[in-house]
């Protein structure tokens, strides 16, 4: 095991832009606190959020500057802080503990993580498949399984559906015995989603009224899952989609929708927030992140969710190539950086 050194080389930002804003610093490790592991970094991978909070849209986000950005991250414990039990040095864990205010980043060499947040990596993945998992994966199971609770048999909607969290949505909400359907825009993408476990794939740009009349026979969806980050935009679409009585779950709702159906249709309407208890200091939310890593990373080793790795493969000097990679839309499923060769 190699020493920790005192400083460590990190992508940080001094200022919200473009990606071009990413420069090298070399930064002091960070200290490890009570309940604390310090974990290095192996790879991460790239969450819209995160270019959100680099271009100051999501401002009220960013750590102090210069600041080290990303959540997600997969690595090995080098350090343990008091208190922790899950965990020793040397444990091969992943997780999306910061890159948010009062957190530190993924995008160095370094990061401490709050211990509660990990899960020990799958042994079936790599650094760079294990780092494409934590936000998208706990959206979707907060999605899917917690908010809409899909049951067998019932028809499950998921937009975006090779996107980072519908490729994941997809995979649980086959798991949980639903019909899928999923949505792409390119015939390649919709062929992607079949394979992860899509019953049907079919593309967004198509009449609601259409899609809904022969996959359901008119009725509409029992579920919906909206992971297109329209916000409001794509929500009166969603309720169309879905049947009297259905469960709509979305990803961004910022903006105004028409609430009509909701009560005209009997639907539930749910708004994932996975960052919650990571900006809130809750304890209980970020054990349940841990939790679920936990159980996800069994359903990866029995070869029953897979990460989709988008065809690029970033080094630590190229994430601005990878936030444009992103931002651009070109990419399909996860986005990663590799941090350590
Ligand atoms: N609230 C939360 O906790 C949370 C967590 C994670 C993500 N998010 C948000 O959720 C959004 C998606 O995140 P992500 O990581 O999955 O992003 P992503 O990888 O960019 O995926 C977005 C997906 O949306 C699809 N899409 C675009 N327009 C569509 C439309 N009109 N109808 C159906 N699908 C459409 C894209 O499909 P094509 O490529 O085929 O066009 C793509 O698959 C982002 O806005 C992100 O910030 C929120």
């Amino acid at each position: 095991m190699a020493e920790v050194p005192e400083t460590m080389d990190a992508q940080v930002i001094r200022e919200h832009g473009d990606p071009d804003v990413f420069e090298h610093a070399e930064l002091d490790v960070p200290e490890v606190d009570a309940n604390e592991v310090l974990v290095e970094v192996a790879a991460t991978s790239v969450n819209p959020v995160d270019t959100k909070i680099r271009s100051g849209f999501a401002s009220d986000l960013c750590p102090d500057f210069p600041a080290v950005l990303h959540g997600d991250l997969a690595g090995e414990v080098v350090q343990v802080g008091d208190g922790v039990e899950d965990f020793e040095v040397g444990d091969e864990v992943y997780g999306c503990p910061g890159g948010l205010a009062g957190t530190t980043g993924a995008l160095a060499e370094y990061a401490a993580a709050d211990a509660a947040t990990l899960a020990h990596k799958p042994d079936s993945l790599s650094m760079r498949e294990a780092a494409a998992l934590p936000l998208v994966t706990i959206t979707a199971w907060d999605g899917l399984v917690t908010r809409a609770d899909v049951s067998p048999g019932e028809s499950v909607l998921v937009h975006g559906g090779t996107g980072g969290v519908g490729h994941v949505g997809v995979q649980l909400a086959s798991l949980e015995g639903g019909v899928v359907h999923a949505t792409a825009s390119t015939e390649e993408k919709r062929d992607l989603a079949r394979d992860l476990g899509a019953d049907h794939a079919f593309d967004y740009h198509r009449d609601v009224d259409d899609y809904v009349a022969e996959y359901t026979d008119g009725e509409g969806f029992d579920v919906v899952f909206d992971t297109v980050g329209a916000g409001a935009d794509n929500i009166g679409t969603d309720f169309a989609a879905a049947g009297v009585k259905g469960r709509v779950v979305t990803t961004v709702s910022r903006g105004e929708a028409d609430l009509n159906p909701v009560h005209s249709k009997g639907l539930s309407f749910d708004t994932v927030f996975m960052l919650l208890p990571l900006i809130h200091d809750d304890h209980a939310g970020r054990l349940r992140h841990g939790e679920i890593l936990a159980r996800v990373a069994t359903l990866v080793d029995e070869g029953d969710v897979t990460p989709h790795l988008d065809d690029t493969d970033y080094g630590f000097e190229e994430a601005a190539e990878a936030h444009r990679r992103l931002e651009a839309g070109e990419h399909v499923g996860k986005v990663t950086v590799r941090v350590k060769d």
